[in-house]
């Protein structure tokens, strides 16, 4: 159906962090760091689209088969009439796979930290699901989350695809499952997570040929410079992106290319040649490390799905 007549669809505002203090907070400290919600701006969320189709991005693609795969078994343990709640919803393509394969789910709530890319991606998706009830909520689910129940209070379950967790620390990573399992009031989890793997294939998915990820990660500047009038130049600072072995992590970093001083919100800020602001951790993970974090949180580790290369895993955890 043509998007323009789909029917309109609020987007409901719940509590999101303050960029400008975020920022100016994150370039005080030493080291320098932004915290990795903040590339999620209507600009960074097309960019974070334009990774999840590069060669060597292999995790929408993996994940996407996986849901593609198993979604009947999927469905049968979700069950019938739920309301599906996705945690920093996106580009609202996967959660399609679930609509199509669940029995009568009875509502959809996607929550994105990106207000304006939301209320663009859910016009397309009340198009083409008109009979669905759609509640889009714009917030931060780092963030303590109250989502009060619908009217007729249907069983929920939360789908948080694509690897997000593993941008946590697994401390953090415990704490939002935790929170999420509070918000799911007894409901099950279906997470996607990103798994360990020969380090040159990770590193590959994080410094593309075409420089879209780097693109991404001076978002973060370019945004600066859009919103509060910061004067970063981005041929000044390089997309830094290794894989760490001992932490089974890839790290994000911006590394000032030389000598600057920047101005951001009224506040100037030095940056050393060399000096690094750190932008993102991305965690990897084993199916039973995960497992293990998952029941620490307070859920039972039911199936699991994943690939023949063991490149992605998909979990779904009861509460
Ligand atoms: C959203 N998240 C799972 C992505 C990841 O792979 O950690 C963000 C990303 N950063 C660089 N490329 C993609």
């Amino acid at each position: 159906m043509d998007s323009r007549l789909a029917r309109a669809v609020p987007v409901t505002p719940l509590i999101t962090g303050n960029f400008a203090d975020c920022l100016t907070a994150g370039l005080s400290r030493s080291p320098k760091e932004i915290p990795c919600k903040y590339f999620y701006d209507a600009e960074g969320s097309r960019l974070f689209d334009a990774i999840c189709a590069l060669p060597e991005y292999y995790q929408t693609r993996t994940e996407t088969a996986l849901l593609r795969r198993h979604a009947g078994k999927i469905a049968a343990l979700i069950g019938p009439g739920v309301e599906i709640l996705e945690f920093g919803a996106g580009s609202l393509r996967k959660v399609r796979i679930l609509l199509d394969a669940l029995e009568a789910p009875s509502a959809y709530t996607p929550l994105d930290i990106s207000g304006a890319y939301l209320a663009e991606v859910v016009r397309t998706l009340a198009a083409d699901y008109p009979a669905l009830r759609l509640r889009p909520l714009v917030g931060d689910f780092t963030l303590p989350l109250s989502i009060p129940a619908l009217a007729d209070d249907p069983r929920r379950i939360g789908f948080f695809p694509g690897g997000t967790i593993g941008n946590f620390t697994p401390d953090a990573a415990r704490t939002l499952l935790r929170r999420m399992r509070g918000v799911l009031n007894g409901g099950g989890l279906l997470v996607g997570v990103d798994l360990v793997k020969d380090p040159a294939r990770l590193h590959a998915a994080y410094n593309d040929a075409a420089g879209v990820t780097a693109a991404f990660n001076k978002n973060l500047l370019a945004r600066a410079n859009r919103e509060l009038g910061a004067d970063f130049d981005l041929d000044g600072f390089a997309h830094y992106a290794p894989y760490n072995p001992t932490q089974q992590r890839i790290e994000m970093y911006l590394v000032s290319l030389r000598r600057q001083s920047v101005t951001v919100a009224g506040r100037r800020f030095d940056f050393a040649q060399g000096e690094a602001v750190h932008t993102e951790d991305s965690h990897k993970y084993t199916l039973d490390s995960f497992r293990g974090l998952a029941a620490q949180a307070g859920f039972r580790p039911r199936a699991v799905w994943t690939d023949p290369e063991r490149l992605f895993s998909l979990h779904w955890l009861e509460s």
